[in-house]
């Protein structure tokens, strides 16, 4: 059995009965969805498809001679049944093909997730000194997740009416799984309210959304009056874009952090394993080993394999995972605040607090890990550490690591460096990731002060890049596409077929000091010039070749 077929296009109900699974190459390929090629069976390809382009700082997308792209989803569009609006800040993009339940992986006609991660008050709900009820209501209304049906009609994408078009946003109702529901650290919590700060995420092959809680502080004095709670988010949230009665889940059991990401794949012993980010200075990568094991014949089985499993946070010291157990590790135990007083009482608490769990442990500080995939071809894994001003790392660097024995459960790994940012390659601040079949890495860029920071002046602005992993231009960086002003790319995903990228297109406009003074009108209804976050698909490529 091919790794190919572990999630097999046609191979679903045939799969189990050849378990043991090995590496399912084609989930890796694409945030863990879908892809429609085995990516052991394609030639390495170190070229880029495209004549790369040079830094620019037009407020527009800008892409290479043959590439195209139209905007998709924008925020405030109304795409379900009882009027609700797309959410702001686009980010993670989920493509879950329509017929993907049934074994099959539309290249044209799917349901995508979109993460909106924050908003900027400026354009939501009205900037004004004293915020009122109604602009913090449009505030928990405009982030959270998207689920929106879109097909490709002739050259265009377009939503299109579907009963699982629906919003999860910062009032829905979660429910918390795992060693932390019902704890202390979550004042007894099993229910929850909303999900916030959806950043990047992953896809799971049962086809279900995994969308990370990242910047979760400062909503309680943001929302006095709503019930918000801090301890509440920060978790990694299970969503099944297909069952739109399934309530979402919060799995306690793979930590809170400033969760960036989860990178998704299936053991050869078919046990899950999530790597994860926690963005911020000197904080760690972690990764989650599910108890259970993958089936592909048993969906409902497999929408509770994250509740349970083992939580491990990296020491690249000595290229060892440290498991995060509060019953077997003495450190946890004994670990104690400046005043004295223990830190975590039991596993709720360890987990509840991952980051001093981590670094109690030996977890290494690095320089804020963003987004994680695992490469199609070799297994390996590759991290995004985006910059850390503390240690003069004002340009960050990508890494990748590759465990003992090519086991993604191993205790042991080995880490090297694939690229670093500054003037000599021509990127700065690496964030999401996402790789295509042949092995090549596509990455978006993060930086906040291009406008402002002489550092920076070689960029332009954030961008797209193209990196081969192996042969004589591994690590070279290619520019790909640049992104209007003050705006950030993120959530890259690719149609099965490889045909389409789509990018969501972060905070355009975003240093504006009023609605008078826009730096960008990317996005911009007819008529107006306030710009909007929103996707973009870009077309023009050859798809995969085999
Ligand atoms: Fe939401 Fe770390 O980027
Ligand atoms: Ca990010
Ligand atoms: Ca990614
Ligand atoms: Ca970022």
């Amino acid at each position: 059995m091919t790794r190919r077929g572990a999630i097999g296009s046609a191979a679903l109900a045939t799969a189990a009965a050849t378990l043991p699974l090995t590496l399912s190459d084609a989930e890796a390929v694409n945030n863990g969805g879908p892809a429609t090629v085995d990516p052991k069976k394609v030639t390495p390809r170190s070229l880029p498809p495209f004549r790369p382009v040079p830094a620019g700082k037009a407020d527009a997308m800008t892409l290479p001679q043959g590439y195209r792209y139209q905007t998709l989803a924008p925020w405030g569009e109304v795409f379900t049944a009882d009027g609700r609006e797309i959410g702001f800040n686009h980010d993670f993009i989920g493509y879950f093909p329509i017929d993907m339940l049934e074994g099959g992986s539309s290249s044209t006609d799917a349901l995508l997730t979109i993460n909106h991660e924050y908003v900027n008050a400026l354009f939501v709900g009205g900037d004004t000194k004293e915020r009122t009820g109604a602009q913090i209501e449009a505030e928990m209304r405009a982030m959270g997740v998207s689920v929106v049906r879109v097909r490709k009609e002739g050259r265009e994408w377009r939503i299109v009416p579907d009963a699982r078009n629906r919003r999860i946003d910062a009032m829905t109702e979660i429910e918390l799984t795992g060693p932390a529901r019902g704890s202390a650290a979550v004042k007894g919590a099993t229910t929850v309210r909303g999900t916030i700060g959806n950043c990047s995420g992953g896809q799971t092959p049962w086809g279900t959304l995994l969308t990370c809680e990242e910047n979760v502080d400062g909503y309680t004095k943001a929302w006095p009056g709503t019930g918000y709670d801090a301890m509440h988010q920060g978790w990694v949230t299970e969503i099944d874009p297909f069952d739109p009665a399934w309530m979402p889940k919060k799995r306690t059991a793979m930590g809170r952090f400033r969760h960036e990401n989860a990178a998704v794949t299936v053991a050869k012993d078919g046990r899950m394993v999530v790597y994860m980010g926690d963005d911020m200075q000197d904080a760690c990568i972690y990764k989650f080993v599910s108890r259970g094991r993958y089936d592909p014949a048993n969906r409902a089985a497999n929408r509770d394999l994250l509740a349970d499993g083992d939580l491990y946070v990296a020491n690249f010291g000595n290229g060892s995972w440290v498991l995060l157990d509060y019953a077997k590790n003495k450190k946890l135990q004994e670990a104690r605040a400046a005043d004295g007083k223990a830190l975590f009482a039991n596993q709720a608490d360890v987990l509840a607090d991952a980051r001093a769990s981590a670094l109690a442990v030996g977890g290494t500080p690095v320089d804020r890990p963003e987004d994680i995939e695992i490469h199609p071809r070799t297994g390996e894994v590759y991290a995004s550490l985006t910059n850390n001003a503390k240690h003069g790392n004002y340009f960050g660097q990508i890494i990748k690591f590759r465990e003992t024995g090519d086991d993604w459960t191993a205790q042991t790994f080995l880490w090297d460096v694939f690229a670093v940012g500054g003037p000599q390659s021509g990127f700065s601040s690496p964030d999401n990731l996402v790789f295509d079949p042949y092995g090549n890495l596509w990455m978006v860029t993060d930086n906040s002060d291009l406008s402002t920071n002489p550092i920076k002046a070689y960029h332009g602005n954030n961008a797209m890049f193209f990196f081969a992993t192996e042969g004589p231009n591994a690590g070279k960086a290619h520019r790909f596409a640049i992104g209007p002003v003050d705006a950030e790319m993120t959530g890259p995903v690719w149609s099965p077929d490889g045909k389409t990228l789509f990018v969501s297109i972060q905070h355009p406009g975003e240093d504006s000091e009023s609605l008078d003074k826009l730096t960008s009108s990317f996005g911009a209804r007819p008529g107006s010039r306030i710009p909007r976050p929103t996707l973009v698909a870009i077309e023009g490529f050859p798809g995969w070749r085999v």
